[in-house]
Parts: structure tokens; sequence; C-alpha cells
């Protein structure tokens, strides 16, 4: 069983569509998605309605996420950890105790884009167009990852 976490800021827009879009491309006995926020801002809270919304619309249903902070405890839990951006990167960095741990960090658009378009942009300011934007993004991330697991 491999074990994958998604870290965005918030943990309500970004990283609850990777998890749930990772989720549903591979088979749940051999891969545990799951996703955390670097911040505490929102601990407890279900996902951003428009990140509810822009689920459903692609027949994925993310209400029963409960946003959590990551915590380094997570470095042993988990084989792989992804950052939606270069600063949820930066922050996982700073939180790592060793090598083994800055290793299991990894920019999860680093394969599907090109190096200067590394981070799924944050959309918590912006509008629904944003959150469809995150959505393409992190689908097409999450085949990559998908076929590679
Ligand atoms: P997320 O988006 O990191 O994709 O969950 C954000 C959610 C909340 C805030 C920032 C980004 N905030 O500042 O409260």
């Amino acid at each position: 069983m491999k074990r994958v976490l998604m870290v965005c800021l918030g943990n309500i827009c970004r990283s609850p569509l990777a998890e749930a879009i990772l989720q549903s491309k591979v088979n749940s006995k051999d891969v545990f998605v799951a996703s955390a926020g670097t911040a505490a801002y929102h601990i407890g809270k279900k996902p951003d309605e428009r990140s509810i919304a822009v689920a459903a619309k692609h027949k994925l249903k993310i209400t029963n996420q409960r946003a959590r902070k990551f915590v380094v405890k997570d470095f042993d839990e988990f084989d792989v950890i992804f950052a939606m951006d270069e600063s949820n990167y930066q922050n996982l960095l700073l939180l790592a105790r060793n090598e083994e741990d800055e290793q299991k960090v990894q920019l999860i658009l680093k394969e599907t884009r090109l190096p200067e378009n590394v981070s799924v942009p944050d959309p918590y300011y912006g509008g629904d167009e944003g959150f469809e934007n995150v959505y393409k993004m992190l689908d097409e991330a999450c085949e990559r990852i998908a076929q590679k697991i």
C-alpha cells in the first residue's frame, strides 16, 4: 500500500481536489491518498464551496473531507508528499527532520509543467474559473502520477 499526501496552504481549495482526483485514478487497495494544509486557518472545515462545485462537475464528491494541518509525523505516515506550490514546498522542507523526509517532498506539477510553471495557483481569492483551471492542472498531474505509481 502506497501512501500519498497532498499539501496546500489551507487544505480547503487545492489539496482536497488533488486528493479526490488521484484517489479516483488508482485502486484504493494499492494507494491511499489524503490531504493537509501547512496553515491552521481552516482546521475541521469542509472544502471551499467552489472546490466542492468543480469536483461535483467532474463527478467527484469531496464534501466528506475535513481540513487538517500538516504535522511532522506525516513524514512517517506517507511515502510521497506532493506540494501544490513553491511556498508549500519550502514550508514542508523547513519541517523535514532529515534527508529522508526531504526526499518525500515533491512539487506536484514538476513532471507535467515547465520549470517556471510548477505552482498550482492559489484560487482562494479568485473566481470560479480559477478552480476549473486548478482542476485541469491537477487532473493532468494526477494522471501521470497514477501511471507511475
Ligand atoms: P488552499 O487555498 O491552500 O488551496 O486551500 C487557500 C485557502 C485559504 C486561504 C488561502 C489559500 N486563506 O488565506 O485563508
